[in-house]
């Protein structure tokens, strides 16, 4: 399968896209932006279109992994889309990612939360913090789909509140004991190796905790009960639960105590992708109301005709061209190396209330057969909901934008 970077290269595109970045990025619409992420779009539209749209009804139903498409998407290159190419990578950047995960994620949003734990939460540390041989062991066999990893922050006891870590790593001369369980694991059934988090000293509290990069699976780690979903349900979920995993200091990512920026500064990358996500979702509930008011008969002509449905698609339309906005401005600051923390938080709250939306107005447009399974609607709506939850919730959303607010304001 020719990759995203193949598609690429003959025209030298990429080196034009990153002297763009030296200008102001103009990304009023897909085609102001460099012809590079319009050629990504269109081969992520062609992919999604043609390899995801037509299996999502059946492995939401069956809740079934997409392991084939996911191999798929490693070829091409969407399963390390901002690694760079020495480590196996695509070496694109994160406005590339935003607009990938969007068009995936219309396709199938099962796929789209593979491919954005694979990306962001489990990649992205490892190339930031990792050190040589890390990258060599952790990044380059997870570049291409052969494997996924996953990211285990996320506690029965603790969600939200991630400074509030228990799970142990306790030292223990040149390795670690590790003891606890981490929960919620998206990619947690499939994944060949863990970003973990684990308090070393439980007395400094968030500055105790500790960022490792690991195996899986490994003597002593066992999975709880793969979760059964409301909607991603071509996604596992489940607990990690470590009862004396034995890990080398080797496998310490950046430096001990330093866990908790890691996981902060991977979930404003991450929250890009989710933002991306919910587009797609928003989006294909677009599609979906469209098609059907076009042709759906009542009072005498087809539905779009009406007012009332009218005033239904404007807002959903304006709804997801503000938030792919916020995403992907929130991308080209992280992408020019400026602060974008809040402008993330803004892009994953506006974009995943914006999924909520667009599918709840989807059903609402198609009525009863919006409410059956007969066609997408109600699953985009199931999907939709858990954006405004993974990567930090609507509400965290919010507590971060204010936080960032008041440090402006010098408060
Ligand atoms: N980047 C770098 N450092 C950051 C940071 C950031 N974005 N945010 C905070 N920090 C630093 C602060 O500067 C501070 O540093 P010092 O101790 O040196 O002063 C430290 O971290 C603590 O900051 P806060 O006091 O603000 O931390 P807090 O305990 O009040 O928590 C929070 C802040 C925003 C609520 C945070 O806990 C949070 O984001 N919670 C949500 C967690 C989350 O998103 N979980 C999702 C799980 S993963 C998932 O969902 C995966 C999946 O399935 C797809």
């Amino acid at each position: 399968m020719m990759t995203i970077m193949n598609c690429l290269k003959p025209s030298g595109l990429r080196n034009i896209s990153k002297a763009l970045y030296t200008l102001n990025r103009n990304i009023a619409s897909l085609s102001a932006l460099p012809e590079t992420h319009q050629m990504l779009h269109k081969s992520c539209r062609d992919f999604a279109e043609g390899e995801l749209k037509p299996i999502a009804a059946k492995i939401d139903q069956e809740h079934l992994y997409p392991a084939k498409q996911i191999k798929q998407m490693g070829e091409l290159g969407l399963l390390s889309i901002v690694v760079p190419e020495e480590l196996g990578g695509t070496g694109l950047d994160y406005l590339a990612y935003a607009i990938a995960m969007e068009e995936i994620s219309r396709g199938c949003a099962s796929a789209g939360v593979i491919m954005s734990v694979n990306n962001s939460l489990y990649l992205g540390p490892i190339d930031k913090f990792g050190t040589k041989e890390q990258k060599e062991k952790y990044i380059k066999p997870f570049t291409d789909g052969t494997k996924v990893g996953c990211f285990a922050l996320s506690e029965p006891g603790n969600g939200s509140d991630a400074g509030a870590a228990s799970t142990i790593a306790q030292k223990e001369n040149d390795s670690y004991l590790v003891n606890g369980t981490k929960s919620w694991i998206s990619n947690g059934y499939e994944a060949e190796a863990i970003v973990l988090f684990a308090t070393t000293d439980k007395s400094k509290k968030h500055k105790g905790i500790s960022a490792f990069v690991l195996d899986k699976p490994i003597e002593g780690l066992s999975l709880g009960k793969k979760e059964s979903k409301l909607g991603i349900r071509g996604s596992s979920t489940c607990s990690l639960i470590f009862e004396n995993v034995q890990i080398s200091s080797n496998n310490v990512l950046g430096e001990p105590g330093m866990g908790f920026k890691i996981a902060m500064m991977t979930l404003d990358a991450g929250r890009i992708g989710i933002a991306g996500q919910a587009l797609g979702i928003a989006q294909a509930s677009l599609d979906c109301a469209m098609e059907y008011a076009a042709t759906r008969q009542a009072f005498g002509s087809p539905i779009i005709k009406l007012q009332a449905i009218q005033q239904k698609i404007a807002d959903m339309a304006l709804r997801i061209e503000s938030s792919r906005l916020l995403t992907w401005r929130a991308a080209v600051l992280k992408d020019t190396g400026k602060p974008f923390t809040k402008e993330a938080a803004m892009a994953k709250l506006s974009a995943s209330e914006t999924a909520t939306y667009c599918a709840h107005q989807c059903i609402q447009i198609l009525g009863g057969m919006g409410y059956v399974t007969d066609m997408p609607a109600e699953r985009y709506y199931r999907d939709a909901r858990i954006t405004e939850i993974y990567e930090g919730t609507s509400e965290i959303q919010r507590l971060v934008i204010a936080g960032n607010l008041i440090k402006e304001y010098e408060l």
